[in-house]
């Protein structure tokens, strides 16, 4: 979105709340499209108080981190594309008639003070004119997006001070829709499909409906409210909290207490969810069911969350594979990274994949 379209590859870097996501991708050009490979992923923690509620508080902590992770994943390109999520950032769809572009710049303009919840002055604004689906009027529908400044400075700083360069700032949600289209292309063509990625502070939403994207949203909840409150209602540390979640046994706490626990702040977020969902549908009172679910983010690994997002929305439900399409070599590279943290990169290879200049 923001920023030019860089000419050389890029390093995707996903600055999470609660830990750092790189991926450097070698791009070929074959049979007419860009077939990436994995030259290089790391992934490095955070300490918990570095970033907060998606305030950067210890800047030269998260430098630190980034610095760190380049060099274990031995990275060498410093060109960075980063990206920004929860409530610094407002997406929204918008119909207007045809106009040149011209006309449509000062549209813009107005929409933006329009739609947009903050003053105009403290927001970066782009927007990309869908592609017209087909039976559609002549109208023409607009993704407006806008940034708060002061997220975007926080970020710039952050590339800066870890020495890196930034060649473009890109939202969440978009990088998750272009992994989508880059790993699941018969899935983006011919289905409706919601994307979820559940991180520690931000979940977001994409829905897809045939390759137009349709909805994109922040929910200001994650893993860290599920760690909180197991923390609150159990008595209990915050790093057993943190092991608990994540499976872990524990001595102090039984399994069945963990598992309430678990179940009222999966059923908390998946209402959340549903709420977005019954939105999109409301809209233009859409038929169009969602009829897959692919889920993302850290928490996306907790058991049994898969069993209840199908069981809430009788829709197929798997994890998001970032590396489906994207080929990763487990002789040369971690296979930890493979197996295990695939769900944390979909953002990340979203970013790396992000459409050059051709
Ligand atoms: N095995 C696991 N099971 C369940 N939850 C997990 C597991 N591993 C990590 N998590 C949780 O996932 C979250 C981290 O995921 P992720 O790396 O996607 O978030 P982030 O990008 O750092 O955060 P955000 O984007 O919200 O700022 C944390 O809340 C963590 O507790
Ligand atoms: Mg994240």
């Amino acid at each position: 979105m923001f920023g030019l379209k860089p000419s050389r590859p890029v390093v995707g870097l996903d600055i999470g709340s609660h830990g750092i996501k790189v991926v450097e991708l070698d791009v070929r050009r074959k049979g007419g499209r860009d077939a990436f490979s994995v030259a290089h992923i790391g992934y490095q923690a955070l300490p918990h108080d570095a970033i907060v509620e998606g305030q950067v508080i210890d800047a030269a902590a998260v430098a630190e981190a980034i610095r760190t992770v380049f060099d274990k994943a031995k990275i060498a390109g410093r060109d960075v594309v980063v990206s920004i999520s929860g409530n610094s950032v407002i997406i929204k769809k918008i119909s207007l008639p045809a106009m040149e572009t011209e006309e449509l710049a000062e549209s813009i303009i107005w929409e933006a003070k329009h739609n947009i919840p903050y003053p105009y002055e403290e927001t970066n604004v782009d927007y990309a004119v869908l592609k017209p689906r087909p039976g559609a009027g002549e109208g023409m529908e607009i993704l407006l997006v806008a940034v708060k400044k002061d997220k975007v400075a926080a970020f710039a700083n952050l590339v800066g001070q870890a020495r890196k360069n930034l060649a473009a700032i890109e939202v969440d949600a978009f990088a998750l829709f272009n992994a989508f289209e880059i790993n699941y292309p018969e899935e983006f063509a011919e289905k409706t499909v919601a994307l979820i990625n559940m991180g520690a502070n931000v979940t977001t939403i994409v829905i897809s409906d045939h390759g137009a994207p349709q909805l994109f949203r922040d929910l200001s909840f994650g893993g860290s409210a599920f760690v909180e409150n197991l923390r609150k209602d159990l008595g209990i540390g915050l790093v057993e909290a943190e092991n608990l979640l994540r499976g872990l046994p524990s001595r102090s706490v039984e399994p069945f207490q963990v598992d309430a626990v678990l179940s009222l702040n999966t059923r908390s977020l998946i209402d959340e969810i549903d709420k977005t969902f019954t939105f999109y549908q409301a809209e233009d009172k859409r038929e169009g069911r969602i009829e897959q679910i692919l889920l993302s983010g850290g928490l996306s690994n907790l058991r049994t969350i898969t069993a209840s997002f199908e069981q809430k929305f009788g829709a197929k439900t798997t994890l998001f594979d970032p590396f489906r399409r994207v080929h990763y070599n487990e002789k040369r590279l971690s296979s930890e990274f493979y197996q295990e943290m695939a769900p944390f990169f979909g953002v990340a290879v979203g970013l790396a994949t992000r459409p050059r200049e051709k």
